[in-house]
């Protein structure tokens, strides 16, 4: 490959030699991005505990009146030793965002496995009762802590997110409600994979008796002009509509809180554009049952609907941009951070400036790679003989296990029947008759089966195929959001755990691009990583060479 570079020294140095690196482990090893991102998640347990927390200081002064201005921290309890100003700082703001990140990554034992989809709701529900002709409601305030705003019945359920956003408040009791909540939403925005999402501090909580009235948040069942009359209130316009109605990639709706039921796509802890997708291509139908007026996918009949998110598509204005949203995924992580941020920061009297928000950054768990740019040479679903279609179907954890076996039963040397045993190895184009390693198997299983992993992969499949078809078309590759670099272009850092290559990213993550040396080792064969940002939808395809035989003694 002519554009191809060399790895650096350090690298060939540390890596064993390429022949050593068996095949079974480095398919093995595909899975890590999920196994990473738990153990990632352990090291972020033993971090928070180090926040200077409330341990050591004893928090006094102003902490009660809130806001983003001074606090003042008695040192060791004791008020005639030292006293002095504390003004948060970005750091201080990061480590609430470590904290809460942390939580998220623990406590799965809660719906799909995150609280993130609630947490964004709380803050979207905080901020969404602004009314800019009296200036009134909006995340100023917090005031949904008290009744009767916490008891209407919009909020219901939000308490979830309320109580698991407690602990962080006990740990950082300087932030006020207001600025947690929303920060909170920011967070699980960038940990479920979304786009960054800047943020400021400098809300001020409220008390009881700036409540707003019951009705400023949308009702579901209703149509395009009622979304309009909500949502201009706030004073958005029908593109920002769009983009924020799709934060309904993720979560799902509850039968004991709205009365709907379901959620709207297969990956609800993971942040797409999923939402506009099957808004447009899936035949929504009527549910039968006796509930609220929704609707469900023909296809699979596991998804659902609200009457208002269908509105946005029979109404023409609102069509444009949920058909753009379809099939921009970039366009749509882009204008969402926009009007996310807009939303958080409505009716907000903030001192800073704009330009001063912070982009936090996020857990490590969000770095990817995929490490196939050719599916058809290994293609997860043709090893389980399960179909992909264009639409994710769902795939039930029955129907996964029962493929999984009968794939290992099919290609395991000794059950293999004479017919599927190929006594050669096959060319891998001849995908009916291929044979597969146990490792195979197992990583298409383990991929396929975790709803983060399989939403990354389904991705990465539609890109490539994409990507194959536009060749076919043209003749060209396709390379729209795939920047091609070379490792040499990527600022690399010796660290404890061995050699990074980083790259900043167009969203503004300065390390959104992330390459480790394992991923290298990983990909030694192909020459060319796919590297995901860690804050944005982005991918960037990195190419290397590794010079045998120069490896020092
Ligand atoms: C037309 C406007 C909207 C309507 C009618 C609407 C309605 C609903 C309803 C009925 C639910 C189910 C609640 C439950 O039963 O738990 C829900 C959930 C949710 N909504 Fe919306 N929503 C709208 C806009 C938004 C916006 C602007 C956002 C954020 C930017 C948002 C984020 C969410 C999320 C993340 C969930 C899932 C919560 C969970 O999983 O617990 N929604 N929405």
């Amino acid at each position: 490959m002519a554009a191809a570079r060399t790895v650096s020294r350090a690298f060939l140095r540390s890596t064993p030699a390429t022949s050593s690196i068996r095949p079974a482990a480095r398919s093995a090893r595909f899975a890590l991005p999920s196994q990473g991102f738990r153990a990632s998640r352990r090291g972020y347990a033993s971090e928070a505990g180090e926040a200077k927390s409330s341990n050591t200081l004893l928090w006094a002064g102003l902490a009660a009146a809130g806001g983003a201005g001074a606090y003042f921290y008695l040192k060791g309890g004791d008020a005639s030793v030292s006293s002095k100003e504390f003004v948060p700082g970005k750091e201080d703001y990061q480590k609430v965002y470590d904290a809460i990140a942390h939580r998220l990554a623990n406590e799965t034992d809660y719906d799909d496995g995150s609280y993130g989809p609630v947490l964004v709701r709380l803050a979207w529900h905080a901020s969404g009762t602004y009314d800019k002709e009296t200036g009134t409601g909006g995340s100023n305030g917090a005031t949904m802590r008290f009744a009767p705003e916490s008891d209407h019945g919009a909020n219901a359920g939000l308490k979830h997110a309320r109580d698991f956003l407690e602990p962080v408040k006990a740990q950082f009791p300087w932030i006020t409600y207001s600025d947690l909540w929303t920060l909170a939403g920011a967070c699980a925005i960038q940990e479920l994979g979304g786009p960054a999402i800047p943020w400021r501090p400098g809300r001020q909580d409220k008390d009881v008796a700036a409540c707003t009235p019951d009705g400023r948040l949308p009702d579901a069942s209703k149509d395009h002009s009622h979304i309009r009359d909500i949502f201009y209130r706030m004073g958005f316009n029908d593109q920002e509509i769009v983009a924020l109605v799709g934060a309904h990639s993720i979560g799902r709706a509850h039968t004991d809180r709205s009365g709907f039921d379901g959620p709207w796509d297969f990956s609800p802890t993971v942040f797409t554009n999923e939402f506009f997708r099957l808004l447009v291509e899936e035949k929504w139908q009527q549910r039968k049952w006796n509930g609220p007026k929704q609707f469900t996918d023909k296809s699979t009949g596991t998804l659902m609907m609200l009457p208002a998110d269908l509105a946005l598509t029979k109404d023409k204005a609102f069509r444009k941009h949920v058909e753009l949203y379809a099939k921009d995924s970039d366009a749509f992580f882009k204008d969402f951070s926009e009007v996310f941020v807009k939303l958080l920061e409505l009716g907000v009297p903030f001192t800073t400036k704009a330009e001063d928000r912070y982009v936090f950054k996020p857990s490590e768990r969000k770095t990817r790679t995929m490490t196939r740019s050719n599916p058809t040479t290994n293609d997860y679903y043709e090893i389980l003989s399960l179909p992909f279609t264009e639409t994710s179907t769902t795939l039930s954890k029955q129907q996964l296990k029962t493929a999984y076996h009968k794939a290992l039963l099919k290609h395991h040397p000794d059950k293999a029947t004479p017919d599927t045993q190929p006594t050669t190895p096959l060319p891998t184009t001849d995908l009916n008759t291929r044979s597969y390693t146990i490792d195979e198997i197992t990583t298409a299983y383990k991929t396929l089966s975790d709803p983060y992993l399989r939403a990354e992969y389904d991705r990465s499949l539609r890109l490539d195929r994409a990507r194959v078809a536009e060749r076919e078309k043209t003749g060209t590759v396709f390379h729209t959001g795939l920047e091609v670099v070379d490792l040499e272009d990527l600022a690399i850092e010796e660290g404890d755990e061995g050699t990074v290559w980083y790259r900043g990213c167009r969203c503004g993550d300065e390390r959104g691009f992330l390459v480790t040396e394992g991923d290298l080792e990983r990909e030694v064969e192909h020459g060319e990583i796919v590297v995901g940002c860690r804050g944005c939808s982005l991918w960037m395809k990195v190419l290397f060479a590794v010079e045998d035989g120069e490896e020092d003694t």
